[in-house]
């Protein structure tokens, strides 16, 4: 399975910080936010990754993550000159995703829990048409919304709908065979003018070949879409990180504990970062092991 990573779009919310940075390059405490995105792709076992950001961003990113090979995988980079909609990543990506499955993430979405890797290893063995995760928020009317039939089925999904039909909020990390990037070649804009992630999925809850995974209290969706949940993201994770002394999206160890590189590799990221308290505790990886 490929990965993309969708950071494009504005940022709206947040300026004037967006006017400065990326809104996926802003910290999430210790870390740019897109090592978050990047690190669930890694923890599904997905090596192979697009990048797509503006035109403007791009470089920015290119300068950050570089070829990944020094985290044992290849990154691939790509421009998305407007914001068109979310399934223009596949219009982007096709040829990058050539005749394989892909896992879509926003730049935005933070995930963490526990098992939440074996859940997305399964999800990619088991992938059947599409898996879509689905986590139960308070307000659901921001988001792409999972309607349920008496029977706990998924029978269909609004955008951003008034009077959602359930809690179950659709969220920004979705796994489609590779009919997708034909479904995507044959979509109209919505009224909004973008090309909607959710007309995909629906395409295939149509068809019955939509999954619905219900991602539990276990695991933390976070929204990084105005200043206060942008905070809120950090606090958390500066939280987690303070009590546990473990790294959350620490793409060297992911990507090290995935068998990705070894501890040689390891420990040549580590010894280059060595004056930061990043490169300390990469290094200090090794010596526990
Ligand atoms: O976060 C999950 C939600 O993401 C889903 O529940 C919705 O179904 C889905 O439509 C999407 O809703 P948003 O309102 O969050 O989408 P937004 O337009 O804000 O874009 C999400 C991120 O993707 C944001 O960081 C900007 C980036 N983006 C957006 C568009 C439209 C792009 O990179 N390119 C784009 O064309």
């Amino acid at each position: 399975m490929k990965g993309i990573v969708l950071a494009g779009g504005s940022g709206t919310r947040l300026h004037p910080i967006t006017m400065a940075v990326s809104k996926q390059l802003c910290p999430i405490y210790d870390k740019p936010m897109i090592y978050f995105p990047l690190a669930i792709q890694m923890l599904a076992g997905i090596r192979e990754i697009l990048i797509i950001s503006t035109p403007h961003d791009l470089p920015q990113f290119k300068r950050l993550l570089g070829t990944g090979t020094e985290l044992g995988l290849a990154f691939s980079y790509a421009e998305q000159p407007q914001p068109n909609g979310l399934a223009e990543a596949f219009i982007i990506g096709r040829d990058f995703v050539g005749d394989e499955s892909v896992c879509l993430i926003l730049g935005d979405n933070i995930f963490h829990g526990h098992g939440l890797a074996t859940v997305l290893q399964r999800e990619v063995q088991q992938l059947n048409g599409c898996a879509l995760f689905g986590y139960r928020v308070k307000d659901a009317r921001r988001y792409g919304v999972a309607e349920l039939s008496a029977d706990g089925r998924l029978v269909g999904i609004e955008e951003k709908p008034k009077d959602p039909k359930s809690d179950l909020a659709i969220t920004g990390l979705y796994m489609f065979d590779n009919e997708v990037v034909d479904v995507a070649a044959k979509l109209a804009p919505s009224p909004r003018g973008e090309l909607e992630i959710t007309d995909v999925n629906n395409h295939y809850v149509r068809r019955g070949r939509a999954k619905l995974v219900t991602l539990g209290r276990g695991t933390a969706w976070l929204d990084t879409g105005t200043h206060d949940s942008l905070m809120e993201a950090s606090q958390f994770v500066q939280v987690l990180e303070h009590r546990t002394g473990i790294q959350i999206a620490c793409l060297e160890e992911i990507a090290w504990r995935m068998g990705y590189i070894d501890d040689d590799q390891l420990a040549t990221v580590g010894k280059r970062l060595a004056k930061s308290g990043y490169g300390e505790y990469i290094l200090s990886l090794l010596q526990k092991h």
